[in-house]
């Protein structure tokens, strides 16, 4: 791909399934930007300050990403900053009536002029979700192998 990709979410926190998709989708744009959604009606664990600071030290080592918060829809997003595509990750069959809803809609609003493309999640973390580590990780469960090592010294380090 020529153009900047947008992988957006919530990443409340980043998972080490979402940290997989970064790493592979990186490898596909000269510019990937993490967008992470800033939802003012819905109260996220972390704040969006909290999750990029998280994304920021997950993904260092890597020079094409950018790490970015937006609110509204994401199809304005997308129109404004002029991305070619959007990535999402796919787990197993639990993610896909969800996704195929939110693509259809993003390109009817996109005047089917932008894709969203699926990366099918490594199986090795087809189990997680960021709901399910903070669950565990508020409970006093481990979660180090399911957010990069960088995200769980932060989680620990600011408990709640
Ligand atoms: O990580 P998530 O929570 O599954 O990500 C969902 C996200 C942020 C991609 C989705 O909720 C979103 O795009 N929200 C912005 C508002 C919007 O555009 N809603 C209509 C989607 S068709």
């Amino acid at each position: 791909m020529r153009g900047r990709l947008l992988y957006a979410g919530s990443f409340d926190p980043i998972t080490s399934g979402h940290f997989d998709l970064i790493k592979r989708a990186s490898k596909m744009t000269p510019e990937l930007i993490i967008g992470v959604l800033d939802n003012q009606s819905k109260t996220p664990y972390y704040s969006v300050e909290e999750r990029c600071d998280m994304i920021r030290l997950a993904t260092e080592e890597f020079e094409n990403i950018k790490i970015d918060s937006f609110s509204g829809l994401l199809a304005d997003y997308v129109k404004k900053e002029g991305f070619e595509a959007v990535i999402r990750g796919l787990r197993a069959t639990m993610d896909f009536e969800y996704e195929i809803q939110m693509a259809q809609m993003n390109a009817h609003l996109l005047d089917h002029e932008v894709e969203t493309i699926f990366l099918m999640t490594s199986p090795d973390y087809s189990f997680l979700s960021s709901s399910l580590v903070k669950e565990v990780f508020k409970l006093g469960g481990n979660v180090e192998e399911f957010v990069p090592k960088s995200v769980y010294d932060y989680m620990v380090k600011n408990r709640k």
